[in-house]
């Protein structure tokens, strides 16, 4: 029975401070963490025994899926103390996983594919792994897939550091998407004990041997290193959410949603549960609000992410920016992005009456978990 296997243990370094007090992989997209989404994904295609590799902060993911029951599949967990490396990581499962083949996942990738097509294509190629990919303009972030056109297997893979474009220009090429479907046998080449990166040790060696197969992916995809992917992220899967809804529905609305008075909704709008919006507000268009936020009178919200339990009073205006949970936003404040420079607020971030923080127009503007912001910040 083909198992899954989600790597979840890197540092998420390149979006504190909002990984600080919350792994990458429970960051919400659309209201349920990217991980939880994966494992849904997973189990519409039948794969229920799903093993979670997790380092950093291993104890906030076990809390919070526990043995999986609540998903309805059965959730084991790695022992890794330190990060062993996407291969190392997977090592530890050899013993559960060895018996058949299974899907590896990167635990930050934003899907909404069906598994089973990609089960199908592994097993027509015969292949030792395949791998997933997509065409990107910009490849110079990811690894990238060197593919024989005509049989589709890979011939080279470069992680992002190991490859040189023609005359230092990248131009669009298949890019390695972190889903990859794979025979036990790979085991054998990741070394016990040691930290091992599949990218760089292990791939590079199959595509050698001429083992590995290219299945490029459907639908949504969005790796969320970054703050203003993650907000993309977030956009990208409410929008493909609405396009799959048979009805005219514009907006994803939560349980309880208490409004009063006049409030205009600019679709696409996501709203989770508990939410209460006071009257005159504007929300919206790209907007993704969380569980139980409130949301004072007079309150403006445009193309922004709003993690769980927020506060956000009256008389404020936020423009491309992310608010994280149990964040308290004060009256008449005012927050603003620009272009892919966005305001991002971490953890239980408090901004005092009045107070305007605008990115500038070379970087995001960051605050810490736990900050009480007093005065203006940025291009004001
Ligand atoms: N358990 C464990 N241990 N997990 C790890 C470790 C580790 O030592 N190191 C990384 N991970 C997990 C991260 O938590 C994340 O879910 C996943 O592995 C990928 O790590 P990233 O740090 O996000 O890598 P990346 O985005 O720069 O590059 C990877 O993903 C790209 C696609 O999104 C590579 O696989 C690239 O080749 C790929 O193109
Ligand atoms: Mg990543």
């Amino acid at each position: 029975m083909t198992k899954g296997i989600i790597i979840s243990g890197g540092w998420g370094t390149r979006l504190r401070p909002l990984t600080c007090t919350i792994p990458k992989s429970l960051i919400p997209i659309g209201n349920k963490p990217v991980l939880e989404r994966q494992i849904l994904l997973l189990k519409s295609a039948g794969v229920t025994d799903i093993t979670l590799a997790v380092s950093v902060m291993a104890e906030v993911l076990k809390n919070y899926f526990k043995d999986g029951k609540d998903l309805g599949v059965n959730i084991r967990y790695t022992d890794e103390k330190n990060p062993m490396g996407t291969a190392g990581a997977i090592k530890l499962a050899e013993d559960h996983i060895q018996d058949d083949n299974f899907f590896m996942l990167n635990g930050d990738v934003i899907l909404n594919f069906d598994f089973k097509q990609m089960l199908k294509a592994h097993e027509k190629s015969k292949g030792m792994g395949l791998i997933s990919g997509r065409t990107v303009e910009d490849p110079s972030r990811y690894g990238v897939l060197i593919v024989e056109e005509t049989s589709n297997k890979i011939i080279k893979f470069l992680e992002k550091d190991e490859y040189n474009p023609p005359e230092g220009n990248y131009n669009p090429m298949p890019v390695n998407a972190g889903v990859y479907l794979l025979e036990p046998d790979v085991f054998d080449y990741i070394e016990t004990g040691k930290k091992v990166s599949i990218e760089k040790d292990v791939f590079p060696k199959l595509a050698s041997e001429g083992v590995l197969y290219y299945y490029p992916i459907s639908g949504i995809w969005k790796d969320i290193g970054k703050p203003e992917e993650l907000l993309e992220g977030n956009i990208l899967l409410m929008k493909d959410i609405l396009r799959g809804l048979e009805s005219s529905t514009k907006n994803l609305i939560g349980d309880n949603l208490d409004v009063e008075g006049k409030v205009i909704f600019h679709p696409p709008v996501t709203i989770g549960e508990n939410v209460t919006i006071r009257s005159n507000c504007e929300i919206g268009p790209n907007v993704i609000i969380g569980n139980n936020v409130y949301i004072g009178e007079n309150t403006k919200i445009t193309e922004t992410l709003i993690y769980n339990d927020a506060y956000i009073s009256k008389d404020v205006n936020i423009d491309k920016t992310i608010v994280s949970d149990n964040c308290l936003i004060q009256d008449g404040v005012e927050l603003k992005g620009k272009d892919r420079n966005l305001v991002i607020l971490a953890s239980y971030v408090e901004v005092s009456k009045n107070v305007c923080l605008n990115a500038p127009s070379n970087s995001s503007l960051t605050i810490c978990h736990h900050e009480t912001v007093r005065q203006d910040f940025g291009d004001i």
